[in-house]
């Protein structure tokens, strides 16, 4: 029975008839004129010549074409739904295209064809698109993977992958996904977040900022940790803008996120096996390349495996300033994080061996955390302050104080403290000329009291105390005029792009 006929019907069909069934005939007609339109004017859509808005123009008017022949019984706003959800598929990635248009949705994540979560300001919410199926679900996958000259199939069930704007996508398909196919997009941020969107974000304050950026200038080595989708990335990118320009800057990552605005800065990208499983270039075979290749800072996106070793070697012979971020719990997890990943490498070393490497090559530990309200805070910036027995020892310099609780509206009141320690490495940091305000370290008084949230439910969940603030007499807080200051000096500083610290 042909399409028409069966349209027909429908419409003429018993009032009783099944959502279901409308449903089923619109997909159908819906493949048929997908179908009919790549017979007709696929040169068209692969033609690079054409601009993207004429090749969306003639797509639009075979798709009114083609319906307006079968002579279907379609309102008007379903007739233009389903133009434009085929002219996504064919053009775009069907129905998650307008999610990835959309600037404010940071990720997508499609846990099968019928349920998509979108991150929307920090927020993880239940999105209306849906595929078709998963037949639908699987075309879209396939057109990602192809388009980087990858493949997913039964043999290679997971692939990772990058759309053409930069965006980070990961795929899982059967076996290995139950009511699947998976896809997960962590969208790539056109507008380039800098240290003042951070402040801005409350990420930290225009006082640890400028307190990180003299750390950047004065080449300590630094590692941003934090859980999964905690922004240490987007960290990693901020403090790589504090590298100045005159330097040669190496970047090494599995795809590209890192985005730097210096000149002299070379991005390199992992390689994984291809169907043979041959070719596969790691991230530690290109940290090693990235010693021959003169650098005057290392930065690698993420320490994941033996790698680690390469990075803290690099540290530790003359790499100085290099940074990478490292997926943990806490600075203290960072480093047996560290040790474990040092292990990966393959060499027999023990404990010990590892962890005098880890105390001599890094300076900074930048922790970060998503908290309840969707904000992500720099939580603790640590430093790795040598070795007490076979132990790293580590001490706080800012700490967020949870104890500030939650104003009305379930926003954290927050924010980093001075903890009254002063780092060990402020002497290194002379060597580069910088001297930080005196009253940098000053000692901020922590809060006592837990405030509850609102009844709004967004209580943070057991918040990791930060260090005890130190024994020392407590100052008053620092008040709005010295933030205020800070922030000034930090602008003047970035905007003239010098290094930091000549001010005291
Ligand atoms: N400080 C911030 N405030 C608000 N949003 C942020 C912040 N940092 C990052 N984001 C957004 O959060 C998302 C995750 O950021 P990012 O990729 O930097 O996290 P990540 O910790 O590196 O994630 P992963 O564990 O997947 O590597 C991105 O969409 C980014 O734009
Ligand atoms: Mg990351």
């Amino acid at each position: 029975m042909s399409l028409y006929k069966r349209l027909h019907e429908m419409q003429a069909a018993p009032a009783e008839t099944s959502t279901r069934a409308v449903d089923e005939r619109i997909v159908e007609l819906r493949q048929e004129i997908h179908e009919e339109l790549i017979d007709e004017i696929g040169h068209v859509i692969l033609n690079k010549e054409l601009s993207p808005e004429d090749v969306r123009r003639r797509v639009i008017d075979q798709l009114n074409t083609s319906i307006s022949r079968r002579q279907v019984p379609l309102s008007v706003k379903d007739r233009n739904t389903l133009i434009s959800e085929i002219a996504d598929d064919i053009l775009g990635y069907g129905p998650i295209d307008s999610l990835l248009k959309d600037d404010e949705v940071s990720d997508i994540l499609v846990n099968g064809p019928y349920s998509i979560y979108t991150e929307y300001m920090g927020k993880l919410s239940k999105s209306d698109v849906k595929f078709v199926d998963e037949t639908h679900l699987r075309r879209v996958i396939d057109k990602i993977v192809s388009q980087v000259g990858r493949r997913i199939d039964e043999s290679t069930p997971l692939c990772d992958a990058r759309l053409p704007d930069g965006s980070r996508v990961n795929a899982v398909i059967h076996p290995l996904a139950v009511n699947g196919p998976f896809l997960t997009v962590r969208k790539f941020a056109r507008e380039r977040i800098t240290v003042d969107d951070l402040i801005r974000f409350e990420t930290l304050s225009a006082q640890t900022a400028r307190f990180l950026q003299a750390g950047i200038v004065g080449r300590l080595n630094v590692v941003v940790s934090g859980g999964s989708g905690t922004g240490k990335t987007t960290t990693l990118n901020v403090l790589s803008s504090f590298i100045p320009s005159d330097e040669r800057i190496i970047t090494v990552e599995d795809a590209k996120e890192l985005n730097l605005a210096q000149e002299h800065v070379l991005s390199m990208e992992s390689r994984p096996p291809n169907v043979d499983g041959k070719g596969e270039i790691t991230i530690r075979d290109l940290v090693k390349n990235t010693l021959r290749m003169r650098p005057d800072r290392i930065v690698v996106g993420e320490c994941r495996g033996g790698e680690s070793l390469d990075m803290l070697q690099a540290m530790n012979t003359g790499h100085d300033g290099s940074m990478t971020t490292v997926h943990s719990n806490g600075p203290r997890d960072t480093l047996a994080r560290l040790e474990t990943l040092v292990l990966m490498a393959g060499f027999d070393l023990p404990v010990r061996a590892i962890r005098d490497q880890l105390s001599s090559a890094l300076d900074l530990i930048v922790h970060m955390q998503r908290l309840r309200d969707g904000t992500r805070r720099i939580t603790q910036i640590t430093e790795v302050a040598g070795m007490e027995g076979d132990v790293i020892s580590l001490q706080d310099i800012f700490a967020f104080d949870y104890a500030m609780g939650y104003d009305d509206n379930g926003h954290h009141r927050g924010r980093l403290k001075a903890t009254g320690v002063r780092p060990k490495f402020c002497e290194k940091l002379t060597d580069f000329g910088i001297r930080l305000p005196p009253n940098t370290f000053d000692p901020e008084e922590f809060a006592d009291t837990v405030s509850l949230p609102s009844a709004t439910g967004t209580a943070e969940g057991p918040a990791p105390a930060p260090s005890p603030p130190p024994s020392a007499p407590h100052p008053p807080p620092a008040d709005d005029n010295a933030e205020r200051a800070a922030r000034e000096a930090l602008a003047k500083i970035l905007a003239a792009n010098e290094p930091t610290g000549t001010s005291s």
